[in-house]
């Protein structure tokens, strides 16, 4: 088949399934485009396996785009599933227990009963390796998790952030009710918040939300707050990726953030190679998990609100540093006396 003809039976079909469920993305901004993105990744329409994954950062809208695609392409295929917490569940029930639930819920008339992953991931591979299935993993955090409940990913989408009309819109829609700036004395206020958000979906979601029903007072007094101290809904689920780093890899994450954020890659690993060891493997693991990103001009860069987070975390750690040093001496002193 000639390469554009492809290109059109495939553009053709992700049009076809993005009318069939309208309802779907009322809400959504910027949907379409990342849905295209993603369906091209996918090959809609090949008689094969494709494994894909979305990776970047917390909040940037991973879970409802793989939701959307979900329910739009569901009714291709003959079984489904999509185990919404991945990483919660394997921690506190194993990984038996999610290939168990993948596979009665594709297969859904029957009872599995096998006692290690091994055999988990030989029946899955056996039992569904014959039929059409789609299933979403949801908050994967460890490939070794992905590779026993339904293989190696092929390849990886990573959206984007919003751009600035999107994420006007989508910060209008939640604190106005629609998509534009209802009185004038607003417009300043919303270019401040939405700038502060960075076209992070989940920021400008949290901060709309809040700043709903309230006056221009209220919202320059929020804006202030905001600049002295993060939001800690938005900074509370960035954390998530950071907590599941290793001890290297946050102290990496920690300096890039605070010193280093926008700086030449070479430079970076000049001055921090004495300090931390393992320093390019440190900085490939961030750039995997979607916290840092290298540009072409060879600078690693952090999205703002993640930089934002990294020097919150430093403080803290710092005044809890500060606080075991002052009770040390404070023992000191008593033994003394
Ligand atoms: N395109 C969009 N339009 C409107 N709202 C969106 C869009 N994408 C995401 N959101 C909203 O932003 C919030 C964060 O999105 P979501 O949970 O999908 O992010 P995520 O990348 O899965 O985050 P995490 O890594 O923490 O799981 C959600 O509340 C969602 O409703
Ligand atoms: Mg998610």
């Amino acid at each position: 088949m000639k390469p554009n003809l492809l290109e059109t039976l495939l553009k053709n079909i992700s049009e076809k399934l993005c009318e069939s469920y309208p309802t779907v993305h009322d809400e959504l901004v910027g949907i379409s485009s990342r849905l295209e993105e993603l369906y091209a990744k996918i090959d809609i329409g090949e008689d094969d396996v494709r494994i894909i994954g979305i990776c970047e950062m917390g909040g940037i809208g991973k879970t409802t785009l793989a939701r959307v695609a979900y329910t739009q392409m569901s009714s291709h295929f003959e079984g489904k599933s999509f185990p919404a917490d991945v990483r919660d569940i394997s921690k506190k029930l194993g990984l038996i227990s999610l290939q168990k639930q993948l596979l009665s819920q594709i297969l859904s008339d029957e009872c599995f009963s096998f006692f290690n992953v091994y055999e988990g991931n030989v029946i899955i591979n056996h039992r569904l390796s014959n039929k059409r299935v789609l299933i979403v993993l949801n908050d994967v955090d460890n490939l070794q998790n992905l590779k026993c409940l339904v293989g190696r990913r092929d390849d990886v989408y990573k959206p984007t952030t919003l751009n600035d009309n999107d994420a006007i819109r989508l910060f209008n829609l939640k604190a106005f009710g629609c998509e534009e700036v209802p009185k004038e004395d607003f417009i300043e206020l919303v270019e401040h918040v939405v700038g502060y958000a960075g076209g992070l979906p989940l920021a400008l979601e949290v901060l709309g939300s809040f700043l709903c029903d309230r006056d221009a007072s209220q919202w320059r007094s929020a804006i202030e707050r905001l600049q002295r101290d993060s939001n800690k809904e938005i900074i509370e689920r960035l954390q998530i990726s950071f907590d599941g780093l290793e001890e290297m890899e946050k102290n990496i994450f920690l300096d890039i953030a605070c010193f280093f954020n926008g700086e030449e890659k070479d430079f970076v690993m000049k001055v921090l190679n004495g300090c931390e060891f393992f320093l390019d493997i440190g900085i490939d693991v961030l750039i995997k998990k979607s916290l840092l990103t290298v540009n072409k001009y060879n600078q690693l860069r952090m999205h703002d609100l993640l930089q934002e987070m990294g020097k919150k975390l430093l403080e803290k750690n710092l005044l809890m540093n500060l606080e075991n040093v002052t009770d040390c001496g404070r023992e000191e002193m008593s033994t003394m006396c």
